[in-house]
């Protein structure tokens, strides 16, 4: 740049500037002028709590990809989650078909109760991963000390620590159950029953029917039913 050219530059900046200070004037000029003082500029520092509160809120972690289903001790993968179209949606693993694909917005502990939201779902709404009574008007519970199972199943969105809601289709269901291991991807899952306890909620699957669900206690599930179910766990691994 020529300096006469940086001259009229500086020179037209500086007469754009001297208009400024008008809307920078002190308290003192705003008084004499009949107005009221600027808010102060800055607020007092937070304290750690604050801080801490906010970046959890202001920081959530977000998890893609797909549902992997492990059995333990060895993590041995049984596949994913499955994708159908028809009744039965995400309730068993895919056995080579499509993998249903996820997303779930968690805060930086990985602690919930969170959604975990099907964002490639070949089936109707609703799309939220969760659990749900498999009977019309059956409020389920689990308990150590039940046979019961509930279903994993696509269900509508309830609120964190809610209990069973009921869905527009006449079932109880819940979505926000869900917490992240951030680190491993592993998911844990808390059912709550009508009372508002929180029992203890394992994943089973019963590779016979290809079926997974919920139970308060595999072994009395097990006694109950023909096939038997094991524990399994799940992972959300990215693709
Ligand atoms: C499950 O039920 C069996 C049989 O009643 C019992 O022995 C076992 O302790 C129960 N498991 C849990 C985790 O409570």
């Amino acid at each position: 740049m020529k300096p006469y050219v940086l001259c009229v530059v500086l020179s037209i900046a500086t007469s754009i500037l001297a208009y400024i200070p008008s809307l920078y004037e002190t308290n003192a000029q705003r008084l004499a002028r009949g107005l009221p003082p600027l808010p102060p500029k800055f607020v007092r520092s937070p304290t750690a709590t604050t801080v801490a509160k906010r970046q959890v809120s202001a920081v959530p972690l977000i998890f893609r990809g797909k549902l992997e289903v492990r059995s333990p001790p060895d993590n041995l993968v049984q596949g994913c989650v499955r994708n159908w179209e028809t009744v039965g949606t995400i309730s068993g693993t895919n056995f080579g078909g499509a993998c249903l694909e996820v997303s779930m917005t968690v805060d930086i502990s990985g602690q919930g109760p969170a959604d975990i939201v099907s964002t490639n779902a070949l089936f109707p709404d609703p799309f939220y991963v969760g659990a749900g009574s498999t009977v019309t008007q059956n409020n389920p519970i689990l308990l150590p000390s039940l046979k019961n199972a509930v279903a994993f199943t696509n269900v509508e969105r309830t609120y964190p620590e809610s209990a069973p809601a009921v869905s527009p289709r006449n079932i109880f269901v819940e979505s926000a159950i869900w917490s992240i291991n951030p680190s491993t991807g592993k998911l844990s899952a808390q059912w709550v029953n009508p009372d508002g306890g929180k029992p203890s909620t394992q994943l089973a699957y019963n590779i016979r029917s290809n079926s997974l669900f919920f139970v308060g206690n595999i072994t009395l599930w097990n006694e109950n039913n023909n096939t038997p179910a094991s524990l399994v766990d799940v992972y959300l691994v990215p693709l």
